[in-house]
């Protein structure tokens, strides 16, 4: 499966949940490659930042022609995962065209689920000519004991042809000291909470192929 973490809003998950996702499948067993589309490079960071054997390739490709180029780079991967670089669009479109499925992260707040009408508009373009495409948001950083995650799923709703996942994942420190060390939260906290919604959101996705 080729899946693209896409939007347009930067700081909302996009790596966070692309390198979680990519190294859960690992776990799995499966053959996956990263293709980081962010100019910033941060997944390349994160792979760079880690000291011992690499968990799964990275490889940079900030250009809008990884629709052209992912057949090549899939051929010896089971998943090719894309993480979406923000604002700029041509990249995203790019993006968008070599996915199977685009995974949105979004966080629990109305700015957020105001800016997702950006990245909504690109899947509804791509899908005049792609009609299969598949879409989804994923709440990142919920806050737990609030219920603004509901609100925000409720108000993500009103975004046709877009579902949101149940499976979300919440605001946890782990998230952040994983990544610094290059790592994933399976590695460094196997089997608790974030660990455990990564899991659930991986077989949210699985089940959407
Ligand atoms: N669920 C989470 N809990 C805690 N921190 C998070 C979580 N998701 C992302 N972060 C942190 O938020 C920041 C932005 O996340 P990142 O994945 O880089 O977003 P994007 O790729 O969309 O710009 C990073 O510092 C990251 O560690
Ligand atoms: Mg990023």
């Amino acid at each position: 499966m080729r899946i693209a973490f896409l939007n347009q809003k930067g700081g909302v998950g996009k790596t966070t949940l692309a390198v979680n996702y990519a190294a859960e499948m690992a776990r799995r067993g499966s053959r996956v490659l990263v293709i980081d589309a962010d100019p910033q490079g941060s997944a390349l960071d994160w792979a760079a930042a880690r000291e011992g054997d690499p968990l799964l390739p990275v490889v940079g490709l900030p250009r809008a022609t990884i629709h052209k180029e992912i057949d090549g780079l899939a051929r010896d991967y089971d998943h090719v995962i894309i993480d979406g670089p923000p604002r700029v669009t041509d990249l995203a479109r790019s993006a968008i065209m070599a996915a199977d499925l685009v995974v949105i992260p979004v966080q629990p707040s109305p700015y957020d689920v105001w800016a997702a009408a950006e990245v909504v508009a690109l899947i509804d373009e791509a899908r005049v000519f792609k009609e299969k495409l598949k879409a989804v948001f994923a709440i990142n950083r919920r806050v737990v004991g609030t219920a603004i995650g509901r609100d925000v799923a409720d108000a993500l709703a009103t975004y046709d042809g877009v579902p949101v996942l149940e499976a979300a994942v919440a605001q946890r420190v782990v998230f952040a000291e994983s990544a610094a060390q290059g790592m994933a939260v399976w590695e460094v906290s196997p089997g608790e909470l974030a660990d455990t919604e990564i899991v659930a959101l991986v077989d949210a996705l699985e089940d959407m192929k």
